[in-house]
């Protein structure tokens, strides 16, 4: 997308992105692991089924996708095939690990008698995962296999990088329900509004705030600002 008019590179954005998502997905196995008992597929505490979903959306849907779509931005200098190849790659593991996070959400709350989509998380979460895979096969047709022409590619290009934004932004704005709603349930059933889990969880959701606005500066921002060279680029060879 055009951001050089911002007038800095998308290199320290790409670092800072990585160094909140390493923070978020720490944080988010803490609480689940530490203070909600640990993760489980089959269990006959319920609970744990459930926890495998925020960790599953957050670090196997949402980091992921973000790593794809900063791909670009993350190695400037690799080859545009293989940057291609490798963000339709993590989209894909990022897609089918979100509908798996999503598939232990159902298990739950089939395995506990409560009813399905019942919340506005649940719709907006829905519609995000559908739009993410609209996304990606009409990426998928369009750059890849079997590819349009070049003129149809270079207009879709700018609606391919701001439709891929609007989704994740769409993505973020799903988890952070997430985290608002399960923390409310257990604020209403008696966890102390003040203690170190609520904390935990609500500086989780902020430091995802702060992941997304990097993610997204990142994909805004050009790879090398105005008059600079690329590196490794020389155009006279240095003998
Ligand atoms: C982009 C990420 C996310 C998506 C797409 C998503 C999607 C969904 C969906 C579709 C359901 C409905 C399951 C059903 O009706 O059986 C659900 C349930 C739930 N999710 Fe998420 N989720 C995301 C992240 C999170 C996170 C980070 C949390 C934090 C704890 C969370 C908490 C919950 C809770 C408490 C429920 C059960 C209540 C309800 O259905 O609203 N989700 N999620
Ligand atoms: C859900 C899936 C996808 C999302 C959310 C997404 C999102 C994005 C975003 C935000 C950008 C702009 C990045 C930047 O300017 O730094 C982008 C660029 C691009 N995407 Fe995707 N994308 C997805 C799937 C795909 C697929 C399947 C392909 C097929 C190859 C593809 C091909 C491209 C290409 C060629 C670019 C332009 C890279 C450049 O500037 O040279 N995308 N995508």
């Amino acid at each position: 997308m055009a951001g050089s008019g911002l007038g800095v590179k998308a290199a320290p954005f790409t670092y800072a992105a990585h160094a909140l998502a390493a923070a978020a997905a720490v944080m988010v196995l803490v609480w689940c692991v530490h203070f909600r008992g640990g993760l489980a597929l089959e269990a006959d505490n319920k609970n744990l089924i459930f926890n495998v979903h925020p960790v599953v959306m957050l670090i196997g849907y949402i980091i992921l996708g973000s790593e794809a779509i900063m791909i670009y931005k993350i190695f400037p200098s690799l080859n545009h095939d293989t940057a291609k190849l490798t963000h339709l790659i993590l989209h894909a593991v990022a897609t089918v690990l979100g509908a798996f996070g999503i598939y232990c959400a159902f298990k739950f709350h089939n395995d506990s008698g409560i009813a399905n989509l019942y919340s506005l998380h649940s719709w907006l979460g829905i519609g995000t995962i559908t739009l993410y895979a609209i996304q990606w096969v009409l990426g998928l047709v369009t750059f890849f296999f079997p590819g349009a022409g070049p003129s149809v590619r270079r207009a879709a290009l700018p609606w391919h990088a701001l439709f891929g934004l609007f989704v994740y932004v769409l993505a973020l704005a799903s988890a952070e329900l997430g985290f608002l709603e399960k923390l409310t349930f257990l604020q209403s059933g008696g966890l102390d509004k003040y203690g170190a889990e609520a904390f935990l969880v609500n500086f989780t959701a902020l430091v995802v705030v702060l992941f997304g606005a990097a993610v997204v500066v990142a994909a805004v921002t050009p790879a090398h600002v105005d008059g600079e060279e690329p590196q490794g680029y020389a155009p006279i060879p240095v003998s």
